[in-house]
């Protein structure tokens, strides 16, 4: 199917916008602090025209899914809520958006962890910037599309995803400071590639989770008297903090610190020991792991040319990423799902 066999007419735009997977920086970025993310190769595309009656209409060509809305109705379940979203956000930041038609049709895994949500996003908010000839740079472009998720889809997320689907490319990693939205684009580790593994696991309790995991840190960072755990450097700092904010306060000062050091230029090997301690301490402080995110990690970890791996995204499911030796991206992807599936799980290989 494509925009003229649903619509019966050409489109007039088309956007597209890359998924990301993040390196280091985990849970890092609604606590003003550090994130390193690279784009993947799979993108997010969006064909829109202008809608011949007052409604708007989506259509998403993977879901086979047909949404229908008028610009009063309220925001409709689903995918179509991020279309949605972005045209209410665009909306309530003063610019009139006529009904349109738009079909969306998308390579980045849904539900994984690889930010599918904020590709559509950032599609969507191209697409109509080019459609009605919109004055937005990327950084608001991004800035646009958390609002939408905020807003829109009910997690009250960071800027990370967004920031990547908007700026990062596949050949480098993007150096983020969230709180000032300073960025360097950096070369990947020297000899390294990535592989990036989808557990199987559905991030089930990704948002409730997620918006807690949040709230704790606001109440560690009230409790320290400072404007978010990004003003803290020093781990010690949190001892006399209370269980469970604690150990919620201790992932994100060391993560920060994580890579701050990773982006020193350092080898693959330290790299991938930071992501191996990423991993540690969101399972054990941050507590966002599942067994089966365990599992896939240790199989990595224990694999020969890889120098490290750890849970990528806000966890509770999703995928795994591992930092390994240039050139072997393929077999150790293929090595390690092998053993996973095997051990009767669902994984598949999504970046290699
Ligand atoms: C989700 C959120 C991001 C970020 C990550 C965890 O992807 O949308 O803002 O907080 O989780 O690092």
């Amino acid at each position: 199917m494509d925009f003229k066999q649903i619509f019966n007419a050409a489109f007039e735009v088309e956007a597209s916008a890359p998924g990301r997977v993040n390196l280091l920086g985990e849970h890092t970025d609604y606590n003003d602090g550090f994130v390193l993310p690279t784009a993947i190769p799979q993108q997010t595309t969006v064909y829109i025209g202008q809608s011949l009656n007052d409604r708007h209409h989506f259509y998403s060509a993977e879901l086979e899914e047909w949404i229908d809305i008028h610009p009063a109705e309220s925001t409709p379940p689903g995918f179509a809520r991020y279309i949605d979203g972005c045209i209410r956000v665009l909306e309530e930041t003063g610019y009139s958006i006529p009904p349109i038609n738009l079909f969306v049709t998308s390579a980045v895994p849904i539900g994984s962890g690889l930010s599918s949500s904020a590709a559509l996003e950032v599609a969507t908010l191209r697409g109509l910037r080019s459609l009605l000839n919109l004055d937005l740079d990327d950084v608001t472009i991004a800035q646009l599309g958390q609002q939408a998720e905020i807003q829109y889809a009910g997690v009250n997320c960071g800027i990370l995803d967004q920031m990547a689907c908007s700026l990062a490319d596949t050949e480098h990693l993007l150096f983020l400071d969230t709180r000032t939205l300073d960025r360097q684009i950096l070369p990947f580790p020297t000899e390294a590639e990535i592989v990036v593994i989808d557990s199987g696991v559905a991030r089930s309790l990704a948002s409730s989770g997620y918006n807690q995991r949040r709230a704790e840190c606001e109440a560690a960072a009230r409790q320290l008297g400072v404007k978010a755990l990004r003003d803290i450097s020093d781990p010690q700092r949190v001892e006399s903090l209370p269980e469970p904010i604690r150990q919620r306060a201790r992932h994100v000062i060391t993560e920060n610190n994580r890579v701050l050091k990773a982006v020193e230029g350092v080898s693959a090997k330290t790299f991938g020991e930071l992501m191996n301690a990423s991993h540690r301490s969101l399972r054990e402080d941050y507590e966002v792991s599942v067994p089966a995110l365990d599992q896939l990690v240790d199989l990595l970890q224990n694999t020969s040319g890889v120098y490290g791996a750890r849970l990528t995204g806000a966890g509770f499911g999703g995928a795994c990423v591992a930092l390994v030796a240039v050139g072997e991206g393929k077999a150790i992807a293929e090595t390690v799902l092998k053993q996973y599936n095997n051990a009767g799980h669902q994984g598949n290989i999504l970046v290699d």
